[in-house]
């Protein structure tokens, strides 16, 4: 049905939400701050970049499908998995159910082209995994792309190849979205996930895709889910790939998903791994901007996870175990010009996080404090430091400048983190100083 425009003000009034519904919608989102991402496919097989080296015309769609005749999950442990993403500090976790090549990872009744019925897996595996996610408590993400290249009532298949344009056969086109509606029934139904990671978005329109019906039914069976913004227009929150953001993006919430390496899937040949300090400090980043980070790991075919992702889990574990208190209650904290580095602030306000990803060579430095300082101490090493006020005249409202000594024996191997107790919400001096009026 085309909208009209009684029909798009009905949307408007339907689909109407209250900030404060919102809020407390996306309440465990925003603390949650860590998510894992799970790229597991039969492109893990060959090693090749997924569903993209068929569609980019790398390698042709037959020779990348025969990977499903090698794709075992051998040795696939979901207690491991979760056991790994929990020690890193993860509080969710987000498994492609299905990528752009349309091979399910579940045992769907909608389509042949499963792992039950493709592969020497032969069983379902996001069924499993979503009982050990829920029994160790963590929130459950599931990614669908919604562009499908291997259905056959998909528009097109490669870059050079299309079946059909929806405009001369818009019939054929409902086909699909069925489908899709299919697909994603069963998902609901089946594993009840917290939260949607829709993908592919970008080839159709939101009236094509039909994404408020798609929102609406999802919602239907549970009114909190969360659906990211890959659905054109009818998401919740933004997701920025890869690039960090410069500054602080305008949506209220956001996640940066991200690969530990250059890819999603497993890549024999990719060995670009960013160490842990920086992505540590990437997380970092994001929480100073009130974002998320949605780390990407990919196993290998059989279910093992690569020794330098596994690696990489378990120093977020020590670190974020160790800082968790300037970690899942902060919010993003203040701008640049009072302190060079990453700053987070308590819900109350009147903590304040300094982030050292350095060994400083004197004191640190925030300016155009307005508050008391009641106390600072090291995050998870309790050491009260000392600290010196300079530059506070009394006939000037402009504040000193603080200073804090940071002796080396309270330096985290990675990043230390500082916190400053305020006499209440923090307060800054943003203008730019005052000439002498008595003296
Ligand atoms: C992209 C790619 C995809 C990847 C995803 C993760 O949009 O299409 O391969 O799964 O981003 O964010």
């Amino acid at each position: 049905m085309l909208p009209t425009i009684e029909n798009c003000i009905a949307q408007t009034i339907t689909t109407a939400e209250t900030n404060d519904e919102k809020m407390k919608r996306m309440e465990w989102f925003d603390r949650a701050k860590l998510g894992i991402f799970i790229h597991w496919g039969i492109y893990a097989v060959d090693g090749v970049s997924e569903s993209w080296s068929f569609h980019n015309n790398y390698l042709p769609y037959d020779r990348y499908m025969d990977q499903s005749k090698r794709f075992t999950a051998s040795k696939y442990d979901p207690k491991k998995w979760v056991n790994l993403i929990r020690e890193s500090g993860a509080q969710y976790t987000v498994i492609t159910t299905k990528h752009h090549d349309g091979m399910a990872l579940w045992n769907t009744k909608t389509s042949d082209l499963n792992v039950v019925k493709q592969t020497p897996a032969r069983r379902d595996l996001i069924a499993p995994f979503v009982n050990e996610v829920r029994r160790q408590g963590l929130k459950l993400g599931l990614y669908y792309s919604l562009l499908d290249w291997s259905n056959d009532n998909y528009p097109n298949k490669t870059n050079t190849e299309t079946r059909y344009r929806i405009k001369d056969d818009p019939a054929r086109w409902e086909k699909f979205v069925k489908f899709n509606f299919a697909q994603l029934s069963e998902l609901n139904k089946n594993f009840k996930p917290d939260l949607y990671w829709f993908d592919g978005d970008w080839e159709q329109s939101a009236e094509s895709w039909h994404s408020k019906e798609i929102a609406d039914l999802l919602r239907s069976t549970n009114p909190n889910v969360i659906i990211n913004s890959r659905i054109q227009g009818y998401g919740d929150y933004a997701t920025p790939e890869q690039g960090i953001p410069i500054v602080r993006p305008k949506d209220r919430y956001w996640e940066l998903c991200m690969t530990m390496n250059d890819s999603w899937g497993f890549q024999h040949t990719d060995t670009n791994f960013k160490s842990p300090f920086i992505l540590l400090r990437t997380f970092v980043d994001c929480l100073s901007m009130n974002g998320n980070m949605l780390m990407d790991i990919g196993p290998r075919e059989d279910g093992t996870i690569p020794d330098e992702e596994v690696a990489i889990l378990k120093e977020f574990g020590r670190w974020t175990s160790k800082h968790k208190e300037a970690i899942y209650d902060t919010r993003a904290g203040i701008p640049n010009e009072h302190f060079q580095g990453y700053t987070t602030l308590n819900k109350e306000g009147n903590i304040l996080y300094l982030y050292l990803p350095y060994r400083p060579n004197g004191p640190v430095e925030v300016k155009g404090l307005m508050n008391k300082v009641n106390r600072i101490w090291v995050v998870g090493n309790g050491a009260i430091l000392n600290y010196k006020i300079y530059n506070k005249n009394y006939w000037s409202e402009v504040p000193g400048n603080l200073y804090i000594d940071v002796p080396e024996r309270v330096l985290d191997p990675s990043i230390t983190v500082i916190a400053i107790l305020l006499d209440g919400p923090v307060k800054l001096y943003r203008g730019s100083g005052q000439v002498i009026t008595c003296n």
